[in-house]
């Protein structure tokens, strides 16, 4: 038995915000930032729950299903709106359902890990039919937004995909990891904001994301040439380009949202899908690469076949 993507949908808030925008208020460029991170715009002004209703109320419409259908709801992310209920329960009660839910906080990293968990949960006696995986994040509730080496990064949006047991959609290989030890260079104390060091971090994410999709690559019993679609999390095209390149994947396999988007956390990957598929490159049997990294400094890659 595999599970495959049924439906995947998408959610930002309308609120636009610019690079020359932030200009405005700090010392920095449209040039600076497209250049060091790729980021044109970045959208603002979403609550978690309200955006996570929306993606997934997409995602179930693109898989031909009711709310009804689903069995279980996985929430990754970053930025839950109380310390509870957790706002997994709010964005059941928003869909109308009743199935079990919970949220997931793996940072920037928690998409791949929703999705196995999710997998695994379907793959077990008597798990659900059909789980919702959504990214949700509000990141401008949780930016200093007079810092200009993180205000320029990072984005509201959701992303949901409906997963369906099916003969088709084999998960090939995963890798999974965290290294708590380096807290200081990435963090957000409760009721504060995002505390960076960019460049450390930079660093650290291109190891860890090269070392994490080498190991499921490996477990996988294949090679980065077999790989057809990249779906990374959307931190930094320079990001994305080093690990590319070192794994020897052509740029041009990564479907890539954070131009319009910045960075947006648990919905970056979720994202990246639904431009890969409006693309038209999600055919069965591709050989999908999702991989993520964030503050633990955690990461997280899965490989399966579509
Ligand atoms: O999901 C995980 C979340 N985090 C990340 O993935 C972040 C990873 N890090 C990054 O994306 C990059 O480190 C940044 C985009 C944050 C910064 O780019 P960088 O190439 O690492 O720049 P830097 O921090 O090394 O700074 C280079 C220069 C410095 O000036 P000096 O010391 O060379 O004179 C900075 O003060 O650029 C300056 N600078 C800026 N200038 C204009 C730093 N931030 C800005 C800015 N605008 N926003």
């Amino acid at each position: 038995m595999s599970v495959r993507v049924a439906g995947i949908g998408t959610a930002l808030p309308e609120k636009v915000v610019t690079n020359d925008d932030l200009a405005q208020h700090m010392d920095t460029s449209d040039a600076w930032i497209r250049e060091r991170s790729g980021i044109g715009e970045r959208r603002v002004g979403g609550s978690t729950v309200d955006m996570a209703v929306e993606a997934a109320t997409a995602a179930i419409a693109a898989a031909d299903l009711t709310p009804d259908d689903i069995g279980f709801l996985v929430l990754c992310t970053t930025t839950p709106e109380k310390t509870f209920p957790a706002s997994s329960a709010m964005v059941a009660a928003g869909l109308g359902i009743t199935c079990g839910a919970m949220d997931l906080n793996v940072v920037c990293a928690g998409f791949p890990y929703g999705y196995v968990a999710a997998y695994g949960m379907m793959t077990t006696p008597g798990g659900p039919d059909r789980v919702l995986v959504i990214g949700s994040d509000a990141m401008s509730t949780i930016v200093d937004w007079t810092d200009r080496g993180t205000a320029i990064l990072f984005g509201d949006g959701a992303g949901a995909v409906v997963l369906e047991k099916s003969p088709q959609g084999e998960l090939l290989g995963q890798d999974f990891g965290v290294n708590g030890d380096l807290e200081s260079i990435l963090y957000c104390d409760l009721g504060d904001t995002i505390v960076m060091e960019g460049r450390q971090v930079f660093k650290r994410a291109v190891r860890a994301v090269t070392g994490s999709v080498e190991n499921a690559l490996a477990q996988a019993g294949i090679s980065a040439e077999d790989i057809d679609v990249v779906l990374p999390h959307q931190a930094n095209i320079r990001i994305i380009e080093a690990v590319t390149q070192r794994l020897g994947i052509p740029m041009e396999k990564t479907f890539n949202v954070l131009e319009h988007t910045g960075n947006t956390s648990g919905a970056s990957i979720p994202m990246a899908m639904a431009a890969a598929d409006e693309a038209g490159v999600l055919e069965p049997g591709a050989v999908v690469l999702m991989s993520g990294f964030g503050a633990g400094m955690a990461w997280g890659s899965v490989v399966v076949t579509w």
